[in-house]
Formats: C-alpha cells, structure tokens, sequence
C-alpha cells in the first residue's frame, strides 16, 4: 500500500498481510513464513536494494514558489512509499503498525512550516538548481525530525489527541483493545510510540544522509542538523525536568522554549535553507537571529493556546500544560506576579491545580482567571509581539532577493501566530529586552536571557 493514498488517518487499518512480501518470497512449503523472509535471510535484505535518490524536479523554480508544501509533499510520498514497502520485506506486521502509521502522520498533517523555512530562506539568499533540490529533500527530512517530536512528545506528555485524531500511541492502545488489556495495552502504546519516533528520525537521517551536497555544503548542512537533533532532546528533556522540580523560573522557561521549539522549528530550518544556497556569514546571522527570536514567540504562542485554545481549533487537548504541571513561562509569570502582589488567593490557586492531572474544568477555569488576573496572559501577548517585532527587524538587517524576503516576513508572522499585515511594537535587533540573538552563540547563552490557529505544530 502506497500510504499516502491513505487520507483518513482514522481509517481502520486493513488487517496485516498474513506472509511477508509473498511475492518476493522464496519459502519452502510448510515452512514458518516468518523464518523464511527476506530478512530472515542474509544477503537478500533491503539492504541489497539500490539506494533510489529521489532528486525533485527543480526546473521550474516559480512552480515551486508558488506551492513549496506541496513540492516537499510529493518528495515524501516517494521517499516514504520506498520506506513502507522496504518495511514490509522486514515483516508485515512491523510495517502495518509502525512504518505505514509513521508514513500517514508524516503525510497527512502538518503545516510543513519547516519546510517552508528552508525553502525560503534558500530562496531569500538566490539558491537554485542542485541547491533548490536539495533544500526540498532537507525540507522532507525536516518533516520526518517533526513526526519523531511529535509522536514522543504525546507519549511523554500524556497527550492522547494529535492534530484533532487519536495521537499515535493512543491509536495503537485502541487497535490492540481486545487483546492488551489496560495498563497493559497504555504500556504497549506507548512502546509503539517510542519505535515509531524513532524510525521517524532513522529516516529522516537517511533523506539527509542520501542528499548529494558540495564537500563544504555538506559540512556546514550536517552540523547544523547534528546540533539541532541534540538541541531538542536537552529542551524537551529541561521541559519535563521542570515539570517534576516544579520549576517557576521565567528564564528557563524561555530557554527551554528556545532549544525545545524555537530552534529546530525557526532557526534551524532557517539556517540549513542558508547554508544551502552559500549564504554569506552576516545573511545567516540576521537569519538565524530572526529565527530565533519568532521561534520562541511561536512556543509562547502554543503555551496560551494550550490553555486558552479550544482543542477544536488546535487539534490539541486544553489545559493539558497545567494539569500536568509544565513549567511554561506563561505559568513563570502569573507565579511572580502574584508573589509580587501579595496575592495569596491567586498563589492558592496555582499550587492547588498545577500538575493535578484530575482537576476539573472549573478548576482549569480558575486558573485561566488568574492568568489573566496577574497580567500574566497579557504579558505573554506582549513578549510574543515583542519576540515577532525583533525578529522582522533582524530579517530587515538581511540582504534578500524582494520576492524570498517578503514570503519569510509572511511566514514568520504566522508561526507566530500574529496577523500577516500586524505591527510589530518596540524594540530594536541586538539586546533590547534581554531578548536572543544567534550572535550570542548557542543556546547554552540563553542562560542570559530570561493553522488553524498560528502556532499550532
Ligand atoms: C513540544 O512542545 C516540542 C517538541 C515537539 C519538540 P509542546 O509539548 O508544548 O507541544 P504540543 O503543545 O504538545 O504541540
Ligand atoms: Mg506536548
Ligand atoms: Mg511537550
Ligand atoms: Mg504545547
């Protein structure tokens, strides 16, 4: 089955081919059709079959302009079909559950903002040809990177909806209801979960691998993945850190929005789409500054409709930040504010709801108060503003092609959630605010610095 036909993520999955690949098999008759594979039998694996390298057609570059998601679309169409169907010479059952669920996630959702980022930003600085083509195989592999965050991040955060369907471990809980009885069956879910982000990121570290880049290109291109792999493993692990010490600090929790989310979302994807088309060093600063400061305006975002948001439109459960206790900076803030203020009720408030995974929803709803009444949701509001007006300015800084530079201004606006013809408020690139730069250096300096709808991933 070629998955991307498969557009109803909640279809019931067809019942696994009872034979691994029967048409590649050579079995003897009676014999265990697992043991007899193609796996099962050195030197006539997938690993004997020719790597396909997948070249996007670039030759039409306005084509591509003009719907880059869709470009990027149809390259992992191919590239996961070749993947799904190596799954399955593996086993059949291996490639139903896990490989063609990690096909379906990777194609059917998304905004493919990521994409668009590199896409972009090689526009922007007047990469073409070989470049353009592989800045849609970097945009791919940045999609597969999306579906590992994702599918672990749920598991990790005990989110069981995903972009409005069951997330992935919850999927698989269901599929095998009948036989694993719960907690058995959650275990194993997540078990699944765990396989499948990490097939997801295996294969997104092949489409890099397997890009046909120039020595130096390539040098630049694998240290910015290779540190933006390890960037979203130390901020998701600082996120759920801080969930269980119960960290109120706002500081860290815009540093854990910058390594969790800002960078591998914004700056990074910024970065390679640079760094594809030769970029010179000061292009790639205003770059990656921009990125990094709308890349945290975007976490901030996702923090608010966490609470505020209404899980119809973010395809997201509500409230799921505060009843498992994550140490956002929204919460960072209402916290000092209320401590500031003396307000023992708000402070109340706070300590007995955060992180009580049964309150209710009038207890959430009592939080929302107070997030408001500390000025803590408008304070938010305003940073994201801020973060969204610095990173536009960054980009001005920029030396661009008119037509990329007005698409990255588009599309930073709306990862931010902010409106396409909004007005940024103050500030000025560099420190204003105490806000980041990439002239800072890695996110170890952050230590300093304190779709639907927009932001939703
Ligand atoms: C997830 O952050 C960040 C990564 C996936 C790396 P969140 O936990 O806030 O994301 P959502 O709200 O579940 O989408
Ligand atoms: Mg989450
Ligand atoms: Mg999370
Ligand atoms: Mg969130």
């Amino acid at each position: 089955m070629r998955p991307s036909k498969a557009k109803d993520h909640h279809a019931a999955l067809p019942p696994p081919p009872g034979r691994p690949h029967a048409s590649r098999q050579t079995s003897t008759p009676g014999a265990d059709p697992h043991l007899t594979g193609p796996a099962a039998c050195p030197g006539s694996g997938p690993e004997d079959d020719p790597p396909v390298p997948f070249l996007p057609d670039v030759s039409d570059l306005r084509a591509l302009d003009d719907d880059a998601p869709a470009a990027v679309g149809r390259l992992l169409d191919e590239l996961l079909a070749a993947r799904t169907a190596q799954a399955a010479t593996l086993d059949p059952v291996f490639a139903h559950d896990l490989a063609e669920r990690v096909a379906r996630f990777t194609l059917d959702g998304g905004k493919r903002t990521r994409s668009q980022f590199v896409w972009w930003a090689l526009r922007a600085c007047g990469g073409k040809g070989r470049a353009a083509a592989a800045a849609l195989r970097v945009g791919a592999a940045l999609e597969l990177i999306q579906t590992c965050a994702l599918v672990h991040d749920d598991v990790m955060d005990g989110s069981r909806l995903r972009r409005g369907r069951p997330a992935l471990h919850a999927d698989v809980e269901v599929q095998y209801a009948g036989t694993a009885p719960s907690p058995q069956g959650a275990r194993f879910g997540e078990a699944a979960a765990i396989l499948a982000g990490d097939l997801a990121l295996a294969w997104a570290d092949d489409v890099l691998a397997d890009t046909e880049l120039a020595p130096d290109t390539a040098r630049r291109v694998r240290g910015l993945w290779s540190a933006m792999r390890m960037e979203m493993v130390a901020g998701q692990y600082l996120d759920v850190q801080g969930q269980i010490t119960s960290s109120r600090s706002s500081a860290r929790a815009i540093r854990a929005a910058c390594l969790k989310s800002a960078l591998y979302s914004v700056e990074r994807p910024l970065a390679l789409g640079a760094a594809l088309a030769g970029a010179d060093a000061a292009t790639t600063t205003a770059l990656c500054s921009a990125g990094r400061c709308v890349g945290i305006a975007f976490q901030l975002r996702d923090d608010l409709h966490d609470v505020f948001g209404s899980p119809g439109r973010t395809g997201k459960p509500s409230g799921c930040d505060i009843r498992s206790g994550k140490p956002t900076y929204l919460v960072a803030v209402a916290q000092a504010r209320a401590e500031a203020a003396g307000d023992h009720r708000a402070l109340a408030v706070l300590r007995r709801s955060l992180g009580r995974a049964d309150l209710s929803e009038a207890g959430l709803a009592g939080v929302r108060g107070v997030l408001v009444a500390t000025g803590a949701r408008e304070t938010v509001e305003a940073r994201i503003d801020r973060l969204v007006g610095q990173g536009l300015r960054h980009l001005d800084t920029a030396e661009l092609e008119t037509d990329g530079r007005r698409r990255l201004r588009e599309l930073l606006h709306s990862a931010a959630g902010a409106p396409p013809d909004g007005r940024p408020s103050c500030g000025s690139p560099g420190t204003a605010d105490g806000l980041p730069r990439a002239e800072d250096g890695p996110p170890g300096s952050l230590l300093l610095t304190a779709g639907a709808e927009g932001a939703t991933r």
